[in-house]
């Protein structure tokens, strides 16, 4: 009988997570401070992180220890199989080998709690009692609504209005697990106020919403800021993805030519490709593709510079690919991907060419989760319709070639939540837009005095 999943016991799931900063063929450039211009400190960062997650965001150490609470609370849904997608091969007839690794499995649904159950426990030890964040599509609200659930931490979420509107269940999800979420841009904020006042009918944006969580946490007492990509500390905790896919890829003796990742702000991409990049580091021929909207294109068209994560400017200066900090991407249904910068360690691996980018357009990318869905059952999330387009191409390109590849992607999120997504492109109402480079150079003006970032 052919072997439809691997699966791991309990006890093989990894005990720590992989840390890739020591290992950056190049290092980083460091987050500066706005005002000053130089390497921010632990107490820049002191009234919007907890102590211990700043330490862990530059932290030196390779290896560091899962906390035991933590992996109590992984035990839940993980270790998370890794599938073989038979018949998706079979209808495209490759001779390329699909593996997914299955992240949908969580109870949000998606990656993202494999990042907001450890930040939600940080916090707890550090004594935070409540926490403000941001969200696009609702996976990271939703995922940090039920973190916060787990560690009795009151949770607060700004979601980005678009998605608000597109996604009612995202938000009844945080309601049930006991969270408050509103649309952002809100006039609770003065960032959300700013921004109504500039347009009264802002879709928003991650950038935006962003501004107000990060204002909400500094002027509330007992309150933190989290973040659900981006940051080191967030890609550090989703190596557990990848660490787990090497473990049972090993077990049937695979590996992997070809990795693939849907990018938005870098998580979950750099969650399953980081383990295998180190190895790429010393040696292995392996091709790593990061995939963006055409209508967000970060890594493809934004160049790498110093920029805010945040619309209204309140974190420090990120080394990364952006398309500037004002920049407001169009409304389309991939909400998690709508975000101006990328994860700085992404960004430096793209310079590094340990990554490849790739933009893939909305309707091809609907398609290929519609042609997953009718093959291999699982309805994924607009997100990773993206990751399933270019594992399609692949595919296809292996069956021109006649050569049998290992592909491996990560499934980062069901869609039965995003089904009015795929209503629309049912109806034919979704389109594609390709980001007019004027429209980039124009956002980018706002950056001509930043500092610049070290390109080696
Ligand atoms: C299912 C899913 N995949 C991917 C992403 C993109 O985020 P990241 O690039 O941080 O993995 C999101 C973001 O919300 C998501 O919900």
């Amino acid at each position: 009988m052919l072997q439809k999943k691997v699966i791991l016991t309990e006890d093989e799931m990894p005990r720590q997570w992989y840390n890739i900063l020591p290992d950056m063929p190049n290092g980083m450039n460091p987050p500066l401070h706005p005002g000053t211009g130089k390497p921010v400190g632990p107490d820049d960062l002191a009234p919007v992180f907890p102590m211990n997650l700043i330490e862990q965001e530059v932290s030196p150490q390779r290896w560091i220890d899962i906390p035991e609470p933590v992996l109590e609370k992984y035990l839940f849904y993980r270790p998370s199989p890794l599938g073989r997608a038979y018949a998706l091969e079979q209808f495209l007839q490759t001779p390329a080998k699909i593996y997914f690794k299955n992240e949908g499995v969580s109870p949000a649904g998606s990656h993202k709690p494999n990042t907001a159950i450890p930040q939600a426990y940080y916090n707890k030890v550090f004594g935070t009692k409540r926490i403000a964040t941001e969200t696009g599509a609702g996976q990271w609200g939703s995922a940090l609504s039920y973190a916060g659930a787990l560690f009795g931490l009151e949770i607060k979420v700004y979601m980005v209005r678009i998605s608000f509107d597109q996604k009612p269940y995202r938000r009844l999800m945080m309601n049930t697990w006991g969270a408050t979420c509103i649309p952002s841009p809100s006039p609770e904020t003065n960032a959300g106020r700013k921004m109504l006042e500039l347009d009264p009918n802002s879709p928003g944006s991650l950038g935006i919403a962003i501004s107000e969580a990060v204002e909400d946490a500094v002027t509330t007492p007992d309150s933190k800021y989290a973040l659900g990509s981006v940051l080191n500390h967030v890609m550090l905790h989703q190596t557990i993805i990848g660490l787990e896919a090497k473990k049972q890829m090993e077990k049937i003796g695979e590996y992997p030519d070809v990795i693939i990742g849907c990018a938005g702000g870098g998580s979950n991409f750099a969650g399953l490709a980081l383990p295998f990049i180190y190895d790429k580091i010393h040696g292995k021929q392996i091709a790593v593709y990061a995939v963006e909207p055409a209508s967000c294109p970060t890594m493809t068209k934004g160049p790498f510079v110093y920029d805010f994560g945040d619309t209204v400017q309140m974190t420090p200066l990120l080394a990364m690919h952006s398309l500037g900090h004002a920049f407001v991407p169009q409304p389309i249904h991939a909400g998690g991907l709508r975000y101006h910068g990328m994860a700085p360690i992404v960004s430096q691996l793209v310079l590094d060419k340990m990554i490849e980018p790739v933009a893939i357009n909305q309707l091809e990318t609907f398609a290929a989760g519609v042609t997953w869905a009718r093959t291999e059952g699982f309805i994924p999330a607009p997100e990773t319709n993206h990751a399933l387009a270019m594992v399609i191409r692949e595919a296809k390109k292996a069956k021109e070639e006649g050569k049998e590849k290992t592909i491996l992607v990560n499934w980062s999120g069901h869609g039965l939540v995003d089904l009015m997504a795929y209503n629309a492109y049912f109806e034919g109402k979704l389109s594609d837009y390709e980001l007019p480079d004027e429209e980039i150079q124009a956002s980018l003006v706002a950056l001509e005095n930043f500092p610049k970032p070290v390109c080696k």
